[in-house]
């Protein structure tokens, strides 16, 4: 039998080892789709923490419960190990470790170049290997490929190589890596035909393309979509605001057009390890042949500017109150990068603290999802959500709108309420001033706007 028909046997009978290479936000939920599958699977990391944990049946990812890696790890479908060299006898290996930017916004490749050397030390014929990580077009071809054939191995021959980008949307129950459609792009056609067979056992639909550079491509595509949309309604929300209009009215009248239109809504910046990234890879690919890509520069430069837009209102509202920002106490609540996750990684709440700081205020946060944090050396610890500290704050900042919050509760005790996210738009009036991102004007100066027509 042929290497591909011996490996696509193997899937089909769930008798081929799957291995996970980086057991994060997207390794571990992928391990758990294939070991429910009824495959075999075998996470790798190089941190001995997350294995110890995984193999005492603990997980560190909000979206896969601990007790589904303990039932797992007691039926011997799911196993953690920190020994590279037991990547050779696996059939597939998924590699899904990190994929950071320096801090030049340069992609830092470090992580991928150290799995693909881990992975091409032990590769070898009838392996199918499918990198994850969010990476600029060529990657798989260019740092991949040429690793395994230093190990002799031709590809589509011998052992098949392709890109998969990982869509997962941690804290999204409706979308899981079980049914979001899985995009793959192989080296060669009989490469695709192995890593669709491979994912189609276990996930609901995959879309296979024509390359890993279309897949690699599509990915970026997504999360640019994403970062340009969310920073062309972060800058409506600041022209509403000059305009005197309320931004999120106008968001939900726009919304009513059955077609033509996508809700995007504004916020206090973006944060995560996707959207604030991932474009800076097509970019620094693209300035590689000379093209700069305006549109993830603008977005860019608009998204990261937010935080600041949200402490100069801070400051203007508590100007109002005749106080200064300097000495003033200032509760920031959500430090998570979303709405109920527990991820602080770029997160804008990060910078609004700091720019606080920077001010002088007094800053104390709290997050139901996030006990404590470290940054910059710095441990921070949340503070209760109680009465007092709400009446003692000068101002509450709402950075991450978490739904388990009674935001009624927030509006009928606090002082001053700035809130970037909307969280407080289905609460009564409260003893609160609430400001958002765009503040109406109780009545428009039409003379003010044309006065050329009176
Ligand atoms: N988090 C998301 O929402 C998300 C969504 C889609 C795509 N992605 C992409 O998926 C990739 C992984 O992201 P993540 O959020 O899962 O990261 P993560 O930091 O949660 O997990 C990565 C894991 O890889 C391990 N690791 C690092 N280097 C390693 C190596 N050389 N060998 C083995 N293990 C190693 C780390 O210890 C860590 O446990 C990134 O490219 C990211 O852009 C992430």
């Amino acid at each position: 039998m042929l290497t591909k028909d011996l490996l696509l046997d193997k899937i089909e009978k769930r008798t081929a080892r799957v291995g996970i290479i980086g057991l994060g936000y997207v390794g571990l939920p992928l391990a758990v789709e294939f070991a429910r599958a009824g495959f075999r699977v075998l996470g790798y990391d190089v941190s001995e923490r997350v294995v110890a944990e995984l193999n005492d049946g603990r997980s560190h990812i909000a979206d896969v419960p601990s007790r589904a890696v303990a039932a797992l790890i007691k039926e011997g479908r799911f196993e953690a190990t920190t020994d590279a060299v037991r990547l050779g006898d696996m059939d597939a290996v998924s590699i899904a470790v990190p994929t950071p930017l320096a801090k030049t916004r340069d992609p830092d490749m470090s992580y991928v170049l150290s799995a693909t050397e881990t992975v091409a030390r032990s590769a070898r014929p009838g392996q199918v290997i499918i990198l994850e990580s969010t990476t600029y077009p060529g990657t798989t071809r260019e740092m991949l490929q040429p690793a395994m054939e230093a190990r002799g191995l031709v590809v589509g021959r011998d052992v098949f190589l392709a890109f998969s980008p990982e869509r997962v949307d941690p804290g999204n129950e409706r979308w899981t890596t079980h049914n979001t459609p899985k995009v793959v792009g192989g080296i060669t056609a009989d490469c695709t035909d192995v890593a669709v067979a491979l994912y189609g056992s276990c996930i609901e639909r995959v879309v296979p393309v024509s390359s890993p550079e279309a897949a690699e491509l599509t990915k970026l595509l997504e999360n640019t979509f994403r970062a340009v949309n969310i920073a062309m309604v972060n800058e409506m929300a600041i022209v509403c605001d000059k305009l005197g209009v309320d931004v999120w009215e106008v968001i939900d009248a726009a919304a009513t057009k059955p077609f033509g239109f996508m809700r995007f809504t504004p916020g206090p910046g973006i944060g995560g390890h996707c959207i604030p990234l991932d474009p800076h890879y097509l970019a620094w690919k693209m300035r590689t042949l000379n093209y700069k890509t305006r549109f993830i520069d603008l977005a860019s430069e608009i998204n990261s500017e937010m935080p600041s837009y949200v402490v100069d209102k801070v400051a203007a509202a508590l100007n109002d109150e005749r106080r200064a920002v300097n000495g003033s106490r200032i509760l920031v609540l959500g430090i998570a990068y979303k709405r109920d996750i527990n991820d602080v990684r770029e997160s804008p709440a990060l910078d609004i603290i700091r720019l606080l700081e920077d001010l002088g205020a007094d800053v104390v946060y709290h997050d139901p999802f996030v006990p404590s944090f470290q940054e910059d050396g710095v441990r921070h610890e949340a503070v209760a959500l109680t009465d007092e500290e709400l009446k003692r704050s000068d101002a509450v900042v709402i950075v991450t709108d978490h739904s388990s919050v009674d935001y009624q509760r927030l509006v009928d005790t606090a002082r001053l309420i700035i809130d970037p996210r909307n969280a407080t738009a289905q609460t009564k009036p409260g003893q609160a001033r609430v400001v958002s991102l765009s503040t109406m004007k109780p009545t428009m100066d039409s003379t003010a706007l044309a006065p050329e027509l009176h």
